[in-house]
């Protein structure tokens, strides 16, 4: 005789799919498509995005998307400048993809307003920023500091980091009269890879 036992567990795992709702609400949707549905897993894809997204609201507030004293820089966008390009459509800001593999560069780049794409590695540009920088590292390969220190004329900074396989870190720097550092993990992001860490950066003036 041979007995068979049946055992179910329910695991809840924590896991949101409130990047993917929100990205499919968003009228621009349709045209930010083109940007997401190219690579492997879209879905990741939109979930970092969103989560980097979701992290400059949460500290600058929807209010501040549509002023034009900011300057976005986004090391290490990829091929195609997905988190660029979401950045240009969601706020008035001013922004600069920089990766030596996009597929494009130039101002206005990809037929996205206020883009633009800079086909270089982030430590051999130098670049004006507006007085408030934002600087988003999405999954990034590059060295985050190079992005503060290549840029000139900023006053205060957030910089945004969802590391995966090259360490993401900001030193304190004696020009800087303030920098705070947090960490969270993000379950809203589709990748094991989901701390997102955040500066907040005062500048001596100069
Ligand atoms: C894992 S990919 C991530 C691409 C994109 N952020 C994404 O999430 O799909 C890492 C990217 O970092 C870029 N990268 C590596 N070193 C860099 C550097 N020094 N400056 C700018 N980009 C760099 C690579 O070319 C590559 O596109």
């Amino acid at each position: 005789m041979s007995w068979s036992v049946n055992v179910s567990t329910t695991v809840t795992v924590p896991v949101s799919a409130r990047y993917i709702d929100e990205f499919l609400r968003l009228k621009c949707a349709p045209d930010l498509l083109r940007f997401f549905n190219k690579c492997q897993h879209p879905a990741k894809e939109v979930t970092e995005t969103f989560a980097a997204f979701r992290m400059v609201r949460k500290q600058l507030g929807s209010e501040n998307f549509g002023r034009n004293d900011f300057t976005c820089i986004v090391p290490g966008d990829g091929a195609l400048p997905r988190t660029g390009a979401t950045m240009a459509h969601l706020t008035r800001w001013e922004i600069i993809s920089v990766d030596p593999a996009l597929k494009e560069e130039g101002e206005n780049a990809f037929g996205v307003e206020r883009l633009q794409c800079i086909k270089k590695r982030i430590q051999d540009c130098r670049l004006y920023s507006r007085p408030n920088l934002v600087v988003l590292a999405v999954h990034s390969h590059a060295p985050l500091q190079a992005a503060l220190d290549i840029a000139s004329n900023w006053k205060e900074a957030l910089v945004i980091a969802i590391p995966c396989c090259v360490p993401q870190a900001i030193q304190d720097r004696e020009e800087y009269l303030k920098c705070k550092m947090s960490s969270t993990q993000d379950m809203g992001i589709f990748s094991q890879k989901n701390e997102v860490l955040t500066w907040k950066i005062i500048r001596a003036s100069r």
